[in-house]
């Protein structure tokens, strides 16, 4: 379970993240939406141990955020906005770099990256440079490093930026068949069809406030409408 409890977050007089409770079971997949400047990625920032709280409190698996964040660092992937990867090394490499950080074995180092070039087929590429990937082969290959652990959370800022639409379905098979295994993917996006698509858990954040928390499914059947004009009015209702 990620357990979100009064979050809060300013920067100066900017309310980035403004009291948001959020509850996630295991086995589950929540997409985060919500208009630029909303607070998305700076709650995820949070989860991902590179910002501390002002106020509020987290927990992971159990485990509070702010006291134990060692812990917590093996718990979670992440992946930001705009993932880093090293340029001399090959895809490889870089994910054989990931693992040794996390004390991986070789042999477990392998399976797993069998495993993941299930979905994300790499192909050859794997041993060539990452300097020479195209912006969809190096999203794949930083979705790859945040998955080598096996972590308990996945969090995701824009997951499907620059993936092609077979990739893209790819991606969301690898998710699906990871959060059934027990886990949480915790992602946010612009993409509404995608969190349509395969979120079971949807919540919309405005002004670091969340307006709606709540199952897609619901949403689009209550209301006759997709969710796109379901955002758009909610999100216009409060300006
Ligand atoms: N380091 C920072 N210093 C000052 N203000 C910040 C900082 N980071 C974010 N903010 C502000 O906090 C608010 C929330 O930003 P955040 O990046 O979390 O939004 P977001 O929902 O991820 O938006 P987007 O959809 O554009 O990625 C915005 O008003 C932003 O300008
Ligand atoms: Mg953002």
């Amino acid at each position: 379970m990620l357990a979100i409890k009064d979050l809060k977050k300013y920067y100066g007089k900017v309310r980035a993240v403004d009291g948001v409770n959020i509850e996630i079971p295991e086995k589950s997949i929540f997409a985060f939406i919500g208009p630029n400047g909303a607070g998305k990625t700076t709650t995820i920032k949070i989860l991902a141990t590179l910002l501390l709280p002002d106020e509020g409190e987290v927990k992971i698996g159990g485990i509070d955020l702010v006291k134990e964040p060692k812990k917590i660092k093996k718990l979670i992937g992440y992946i930001p906005d705009t993932p880093f990867l090293y340029e001399k090394l090959t895809g490889r490499e870089f994910l054989q770099f990931v693992s040794e950080l996390f004390y991986i074995d070789r042999k477990t180092f392998k399976r797993r990256l069998s495993y993941l070039d299930d979905y994300l087929a790499f192909g050859d590429w794997i041993d060539n440079l990452v300097e020479s990937y195209s912006h969809g082969m190096k999203q794949r290959v930083a979705i790859a490093s945040s998955l080598i652990h096996d972590p308990y959370l996945l969090l995701i800022d824009e997951p499907m930026v620059g993936l092609d639409p077979l990739s893209a379905k790819r991606v969301k098979d690898l998710f699906k068949d990871f959060a059934t295994g027990g886990k949480i993917v915790f992602l946010s996006t612009h993409t509404l069809s995608l969190a349509e698509d395969i979120a079971d858990m949807v919540g919309v954040i405005n002004r670091g406030k969340l307006i709606y928390r709540g199952n897609p499914e619901e949403l689009t059947s209550r209301k006759r409408e997709n969710l796109e004009e379901i955002f758009l009015k909610m999100i216009a209702e409060q300006t």
